[in-house]
């Protein structure tokens, strides 16, 4: 008996010890630990000093484990794999990315004015609030007399006219409002004056054995008098699953009447972005009444939806078309230090889960593929993540220093980030409107005002140039 009990005993210890071992805090004091003893003589006693600097090497995970790992040919000895193992090394890169999540934030934290009015790179703004107290905008689009219609998470749909009145819209289909899912992205028809159709992406559900199930679908209607009229689902990306996230959910028309839609990949990852036949984790591309376009890229394949029109996504909650090149452009969540910007191609895979520039540690080893020939890269990346939704080009001569950039909403930062571009090539990055809010979406109504809609707590404001 007693043998037994100490037999539990040391095994209860041995449980608490190597439980201790693995928990984040014994984790962060060696992560520290191993920065003062191997890295602090030559990068600075105070890690927040070494990661605050411009970097030369790249600061994604897998060029931050690189530098440790591997170091540079012109620099002797940066090489720590010999005094560290793969896993601590892992944890420093983590201790570092950390450190820089925590910088971004001081730093945008300092850079809120006190006057309401945000001073950038060649631009003046003062907010203008369009609305408050709303659940959680999703989607915007501005009518040909410049009212606006916005969704709300909640299912729930409004007009909102000039003198600020906001009317609902009925009609609007039920939706699965749990987790990320509900009401999401909303467009007009490219011809919306002369046939009033509207289009709205939300999660659609059913149940089946007891289970709830959910996946992105796209509604179809005409909106008359406020109401949604005729209004049918003209695209559902099949199957249907039991997570309630990573809907993707956003539409953008391109100049030729083509309608592009974004699924995430429903937390499914080795399940659906690489098979083409699945329709999460893609980019469909549709008519405007949702039967397939004779060009799209798997038309022929008996093993393809015909909707699929890119693959290898991951959560994509921002589409843009290029005003200058008609391209469409992307945003996506990828997993810790690679949330990507994309141009997508015709039939090409953007390689979720098979590379991405942010790794996930499985426990053995860390993929630490970033490029493969047959795998469109991004044309930039974000570290630390921001997770950015809703994406926008500024197109108005409101904003003169800012016209041909692109704009991505940062729900992790609650920032504006400016991308500014030459042509499709990206430059860098401004922060903008720092503190502001969960950013969800992006529009521009018909007079060039740029609109930003965040939630926690949902408002609305209009960028008004000084
Ligand atoms: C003997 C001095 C020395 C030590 C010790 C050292 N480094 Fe470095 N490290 C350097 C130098 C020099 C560079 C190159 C800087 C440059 O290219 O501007 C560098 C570059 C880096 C970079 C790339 C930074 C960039 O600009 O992109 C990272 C990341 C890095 N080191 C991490 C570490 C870590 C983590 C440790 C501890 C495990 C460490 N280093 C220890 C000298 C050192």
């Amino acid at each position: 008996m007693i043998k037994y009990g100490l037999l539990l005993f040391s095994a209860l210890l041995l449980l608490t010890f190597c439980h201790r071992e693995n928990s984040p805090e014994r984790i962060l004091s060696s992560s520290k630990a191993h920065y003062k003893k191997q890295c602090a003589s030559c990068h600075g006693a105070s890690v927040e000093d070494f990661t605050k600097k411009e970097w030369k090497h790249g600061n994604s995970r897998l060029e931050l484990i690189n530098s440790i790992k591997n170091g540079f040919p012109d620099i002797a000895g940066h090489n720590f794999s010999e005094k560290l193992n793969e896993r601590q090394i892992f944890n420093l890169s983590n201790y570092l990315l950390d450190n820089m999540v925590a910088n971004k934030e001081k730093m945008l934290q300092n850079a809120v004015p006190k006057d309401n009015k945000y001073v950038s790179e060649g631009m003046t703004i003062v907010l203008d609030t369009i609305l408050t107290d709303l659940e959680n905008p999703w989607g915007i689009v501005f009518l040909p007399n410049n009212d606006m219609l916005f969704t709300e998470r909640i299912g729930k749909l409004w007009r909102l006219d000039g003198n600020k009145k906001k009317t609902e819209i009925t009609g609007v289909p039920p939706s699965l409002v749990e987790s990320q899912g509900g009401l999401l992205d909303i467009k007009l028809h490219p011809k919306f004056e002369s046939n009033r159709i509207i289009y709205l992406t939300y999660s659609k559900t059913k149940d089946s054995l007891g289970s709830t199930y959910g996946t992105t679908a796209v509604y179809r209607a005409r909106l008359d008098n406020d109401k949604l009229v005729d209004g049918k689902d003209i695209f559902v990306a099949e199957p249907y699953t039991k997570a309630f996230h990573h809907y993707g959910g956003r539409l953008a028309f391109d100049r030729n009447g083509y309608l592009y839609v974004s699924v995430g990949d429903r937390g499914g990852k080795d399940d659906y972005p690489q098979f083409l036949d699945k329709g999460p984790g893609k980019i469909h591309r549709i008519k405007d009444d949702g039967s397939i376009p004779a060009d799209n890229p798997f038309i022929n394949r008996k093993d393809a939806m015909a909707s699929v029109w890119s693959y290898g996504h991951r959560n994509p909650q921002g589409l843009a078309i290029h005003p200058q090149t008609g391209e469409l452009w992307e945003t996506e969540h990828g997993p810790r230090g690679g949330d990507e910007v994309n141009m997508i191609q015709k039939g090409k895979n953007f390689g979720w889960p098979v590379v991405s520039y942010g790794t996930e540690y499985d426990g053995g080893s860390f993929t630490s593929i970033t490029r493969r020939d047959d795998i469109i890269n991004p044309i930039d990346y974000w570290v630390p993540s921001i997770a950015p939704c809703g994406l926008a080009f500024v197109t108005s001569d409101l904003y003169p220093a800012w016209k041909g950039d692109l704009l991505a909403g940062s729900l992790r930062f609650r920032y504006l980030d400016r991308c500014d571009l030459e042509g499709s090539k990206l430059l860098k990055h401004e922060q903008l409107l720092p503190q502001i809010g969960r950013m969800r979406c992006i529009a521009i109504d018909n007079k060039g005002y740029i609109y930003v809609a965040v939630e926690e707590p949902g408002m609305i404001f209009r960028l008004m140039p000084q």
